[in-house]
């Protein structure tokens, strides 16, 4: 009986790696940086072990680190020292975010900066808008996004990322950033950002977490797809550059289509509660951590991601890194 030897192209690790249709690098990673007000604070998040709140004056210890793996992008989460109700603190042109962004493309100039555009660490309710009432006034909100967006670029970011789930806030910022005179600096937009259970050990980092009701306002609903696909459109007709999808790892499928039907750049982030599975099954042995974390991150490169944001990516470009150097003994 005839039948296919698929077999002969796994025999050894030559063949296997001649044949290897998906690879991950550090060059696919970016790295999410949480900046906290305060002096000399580098401290470990216990929700996202391995990853730290930082201030300003010691953001070059993690930024050096940055660099010697061969990350080209880091992202900025900011801790304000103050929250009010219109979240006024996320575009004060000294607050954390602008003072970590000046600070960053000082060091290292070739270094991309991003910033993520929302409210909720900011607003003393935790939402991610102006309230009106109980609900996310959505066409207010836009105008503090635009302030919010303007004055993270104005402190020198190289690229925004709006992760608000408002609508109309990409055509919004775009206008903003344009008719300042920023019309390079671009936006990669939160576009299908699902309302997850995943983003937990995030809120504890980021202290974020709504005081009352939930986001599901404005987040979309994990079982939609095609809801995910209108989203991805208009952020692309208001003028965003590269899309996004989050969490990653549950919604490989959305990840898959966005590829297959936009011939834009596709970002996949990874988000906290993913890393915390990982990082707890293996501190209970439970599983081989290294092996894990790369196989999830290469299936986000496979599902179609161009970009995948994530907690690891420090930690996997030293494994990756580690790897090479053993197969080219
Ligand atoms: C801000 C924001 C969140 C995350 C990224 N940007 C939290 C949220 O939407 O509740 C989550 C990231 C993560 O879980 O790693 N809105």
């Amino acid at each position: 009986m005839l039948y296919k030897r698929h077999r002969r192209l796994r025999k050894n690790t030559a063949i296997r790696e001649l044949v290897r249709e998906t690879t991950i690098s550090s060059k696919d990673f970016i790295y999410p940086i949480f900046v906290i007000e305060g002096e000399n604070i580098k401290k470990e998040i216990p929700t996202i072990p391995g990853n730290y709140h930082v201030s300003v004056d010691r953001l070059h210890e993690i930024l050096e680190e940055v660099i010697d793996c061969g990350v080209n992008g880091v992202m900025f989460f900011g801790l304000p020292e103050h929250k009010d109700e219109c979240g006024s603190s996320a575009f004060d042109k000294d607050g954390i975010i602008q003072k970590a962004v000046r600070k960053a493309k000082e060091l290292y100039p070739e270094l991309w900066v991003i910033t993520d555009v929302c409210m909720c660490e900011y607003t003393d309710h935790g939402h991610c808008g102006i309230l009106h009432g109980h609900e996310v006034d959505n066409d207010k909100t836009l105008e503090f996004l635009g302030k919010i967006a303007l004055s993270h670029v104005e402190a020198g970011a190289d690229m925004v990322a709006p992760s608000d789930m408002m609508d109309g806030r990409v055509a919004y910022i775009r206008d903003v950033l344009d008719s300042n005179g920023f019309k390079d600096v671009s936006i990669m937009a939160y576009s299908a950002k699902y309302s997850s259970a995943f983003y937990g050990p995030f809120r504890e980092a980021a202290n974020s977490a709504p005081k009352f009701g939930d986001r599901k306002s404005y987040q979309m609903d994990p079982a939609n797809i095609n809801e995910a696909m209108r989203e991805i459109e208009s952020d692309i007709e208001e003028g965003a550059d590269i899309i996004m999808v989050k969490p990653a790892l549950s919604y490989l499928d959305v990840v898959r289509w966005a590829r297959d039907r936009y011939d834009y750049p596709v970002a996949a982030y990874s988000v906290s509660g993913e890393f915390a599975m990982v990082k707890a099954a293996a501190s209970f042995g439970f599983i081989n951590e290294k092996a894990i974390a790369l196989e999830m991150l290469l299936s986000m490169k496979r599902a179609g991601a161009d970009i995948i944001i994530t907690y690891y990516a420090l930690e996997a470009s030293r494994w990756l890194r580690e790897d090479l150097n053993i197969n080219h003994k």
